[in-house]
């Protein structure tokens, strides 16, 4: 039987177990330079010494006009590079890994940080925004108007997620994440909703797919062979009454990514536009189990859960082969620890760092 506490090993990288940090933007950034700061090392650090199999890194931009906020971090220089690599460097000491998410935030980039005490809505320019970018010139319900991107600004896009990819692994990061969900510049193609292109990035599914097989193997070709790439989806849109994304699209795309060499994804839902979504328990776990089931890839699960026996449950029923934590993981960073002693492990069998290790408990 599959426990959260065995390991999985994707393409060349042993992961401990099946217990992932899903990717949170901390917004803790300086403005605009994209560096990662003390913040984010001990965020990251607090959860691998916490027990977390594999991290994944919050979205980091690929691009500065494809930041979500003016405050998320970036890979698209060197000074980010050596910044991420302290992080790296600390996360590997504690006997961690450590992936990032790659991301365009597209309509929906230059958006205020989501933290208390800040407006919600578009940065616009005069306020220290930038101009936003996307499929085509639709606006994202509530934010500013994209313009929409060239062929020649397509182009660029796939080429700054390669380049990003590289500096990735040269930062020590163990495996490259593509952001493909939650409504950002490759959902926004995929999703009729908001791609109303003519050319051959929109209409059918082989056209509003195309970007993201076309990021995906640009992303493997730089990447070592060895090294997990895992795509973030959201399965579907939660509109029934026009063409939208849907589970059935997300199948199809995701036989597509795996025949191209993704080897993991983490299966999320919604985003591209309002929706009423059914938020609750485990809510999103019956999409990932149809991507597992029909495409069989390793798949994680995630979307509010967060007790252990209930993450224990998906695994025994088949319906995922990881669980990513969210909002669970920023209130307990050690959440992984604590699993470890609910599922029967003894003090000596639970990989507490030395200096946590003293007592009978
Ligand atoms: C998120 N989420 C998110 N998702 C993503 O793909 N990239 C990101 O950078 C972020 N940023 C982010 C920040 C914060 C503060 C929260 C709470 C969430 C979504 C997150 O990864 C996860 O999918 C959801 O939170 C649902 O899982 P939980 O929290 O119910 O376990």
């Amino acid at each position: 039987m599959t426990s959260l506490l065995t390991p999985i090993a994707i393409r060349g990288l042993e992961i401990p177990n099946r217990m992932w940090l899903a990717p949170m933007c901390q917004y803790q950034a300086n403005n605009l330079d994209g560096v990662p700061l003390d913040w984010h090392l001990v965020h990251y650090g607090a959860r691998a010494v916490g027990g977390f199999g594999l991290l994944i890194a919050e979205s980091t931009g690929i691009s500065p006009e494809g930041r979500i906020s003016s405050r998320c971090t970036g890979l698209w220089n060197e000074a980010q590079v050596e910044a991420w690599e302290r992080i790296t460097n600390f996360v590997h000491a504690q006997g961690g890994l450590i992936g990032v998410q790659l991301n365009h935030a597209g309509r929906k980039a230059s958006t205020y940080p989501a933290l208390p005490n800040f407006p919600t809505g578009t940065q616009s320019v005069d306020e220290g925004g930038w101009e936003t970018f996307g499929p085509s010139a639709v606006a994202q319900p509530g934010l500013a108007d994209p313009t929409e991107l060239t062929r020649e600004g397509i182009e660029k896009v796939i080429q700054d997620f390669a380049a990003a990819a590289e500096r990735a692994v040269r930062a020590g990061f163990d495996a490259v994440e593509v952001h493909g969900a939650h409504g950002y510049l490759l959902h926004q193609f995929l999703t009729p909703l908001a791609n109303k292109r003519t050319d051959i990035y929109g209409g059918s599914f082989e056209n509003r797919t195309r970007l993201f097989r076309e990021v995906a193997q640009a992303i493997r070709a730089v990447i070592p062979d060895s090294m997990p790439l895992i795509a973030r989806i959201s399965a579907t849109d939660w509109i029934d009454d026009e063409p939208s994304w849907d589970d059935d699209q997300t199948v199809s795309l995701v036989s597509d990514l795996k025949k191209l060499g993704v080897d993991a994804v983490d299966i999320s839902t919604g985003g591209a536009v309002p929706a009423t979504i059914p938020v609750e328990p485990s809510y999103q776990v019956k999409f990932a189990r149809r991507v597992k089931q029909e495409v069989g890839i390793p798949t994680s699960a995630v979307g509010l859960i967060t007790h252990v026996g209930q993450a224990q449950g998906h695994l025994d029923r088949g319906d995922a082969d990881i669980i990513s934590l969210g909002r669970a993981a920023l209130r307990y960073p050690s959440w992984p620890l604590f699993a470890a002693h609910e599922l029967g492990k003894t003090r000596d069998e639970i990989p507490y760092p030395p200096s946590y290790a003293r007592g009978a408990w």
